[in-house]
């Protein structure tokens, strides 16, 4: 099994300026790392700029290229236009944007407060919005092409109980990056997705599995190919999608799960808990020879 290998080939991302919001740390991190690796220069933000100075410098030093940490609260307009501005100066053309920045916790939907919900909504479909209509707004102004990557999750279609305010706003990204594949194809704009299942991160273990609760919930468990998935996994899949290689898929949202949305939705999968003789007993009773 190749887990932890890079998949296109050298150089693959050469001349690509990419914008990753929350680039500093989690699985943005890890995908930039690969789109240096292949070639391109970065621009990471996120609201905290110690983070992605730190980030940055080990990215240049590991990785070579060139990697422009920017402080922005994509809640904030003036900070994202600001943002893109000072990008767009040192880097002429950005040809990527990967919208990755989130917010989420784990929570019984009637004891949040009208602030939590909006909080979530906010950093996840208006953030992603926000730098979404401010790339393509000055993409269609210059007649540049470009590319969005956003990253949701499997419950932007399926929804799921405790974490409402991310399934909600998940689900707008997903339905923001269908219509504008559509919309934008027209101006050389493509729009993908990807859905990723469990990639151990500190930012979403922490908030989704809190405490005692990850020894509770193995997320391994509940993913049919019995492991959660390796960054570089995801690297390699995003890497693709906003790489020339990709330029008929728009509008799609690849999951990246080991099947694990499927396994809790299939009417009959949790019969994979009987075990091989009580399968050989039925067999006996249906007539057939032990
Ligand atoms: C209930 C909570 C809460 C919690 C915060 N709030 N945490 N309510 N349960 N665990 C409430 C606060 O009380 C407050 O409401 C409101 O939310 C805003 O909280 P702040 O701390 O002031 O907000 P802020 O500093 O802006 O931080 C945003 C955040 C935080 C979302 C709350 O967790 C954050 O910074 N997250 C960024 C990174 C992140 O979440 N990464 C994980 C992504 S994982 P009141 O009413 O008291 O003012 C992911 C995976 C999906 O998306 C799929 C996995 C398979
Ligand atoms: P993470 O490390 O916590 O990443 C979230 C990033 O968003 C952080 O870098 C954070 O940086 C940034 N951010 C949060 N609020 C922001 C704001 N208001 N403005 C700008 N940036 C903000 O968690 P992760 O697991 O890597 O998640 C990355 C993406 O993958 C998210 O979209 C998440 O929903 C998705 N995802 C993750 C998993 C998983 O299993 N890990 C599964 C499915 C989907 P600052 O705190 O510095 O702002």
């Amino acid at each position: 099994m190749i887990l932890n290998e890079g998949m296109l080939k050298e150089g693959a991302l050469k001349g690509k300026n990419i914008l990753i919001t929350g680039g500093g740390t989690g699985l943005g991190r890890s995908m930039g790392e690969y789109f240096l690796e292949l070639g391109a220069n970065l621009i990471i933000t996120s609201r905290k700029l110690d983070v992605l100075n730190a980030t940055a410098e080990e990215m240049m030093k590991e990785k070579g290229g060139k990697v422009l940490p920017l402080a922005c609260d994509v809640r904030e307009i003036d900070q994202v236009e600001k943002m893109w501005e000072d990008a767009t100066k040192e880097f002429g053309q950005i040809h990527v944007v990967l919208n990755n920045a989130a917010g989420n916790f784990i929570s019984p939907t009637e004891r949040l407060s009208t602030n939590a919900f909006n909080t979530v909504l906010d950093i996840v479909l208006k953030g992603t919005s926000q730098v979404t209509l401010t790339a393509g707004k000055d993409w269609i102004a210059k007649k540049q092409n470009g590319t969005f990557l956003n990253i949701v999750t499997t419950y932007a279609w399926t929804g799921s109980g405790y974490v409402v305010p991310s399934a909600a706003a998940k689900a707008g990204v997903l339905a923001m990056t269908r219509s504008l594949a559509v919309e934008w194809a027209k101006y050389g704009i493509r729009s993908n997705a990807i859905a990723p299942g469990p990639f151990p991160t500190e930012g979403a273990w922490s908030r989704l599995l809190p405490g005692d609760l990850v020894k509770k919930f193995d997320p391994a468990k509940k993913v049919p190919v019995g492991r959660v998935g390796e960054h570089q996994e995801l690297a390699n899949l995003a890497a693709y999608l906003v790489s020339d290689f990709s330029s008929f898929v728009n509008g799609e949202v690849m999951t990246i799960d080991g099947g694990e949305w499927l396994k809790g939705a299939g009417e009959f999968n949790n019969l994979d808990q009987i075990p091989q003789e009580m399968w050989d007993m039925l067999e006996v009773s249906r007539g057939k020879k032990a």
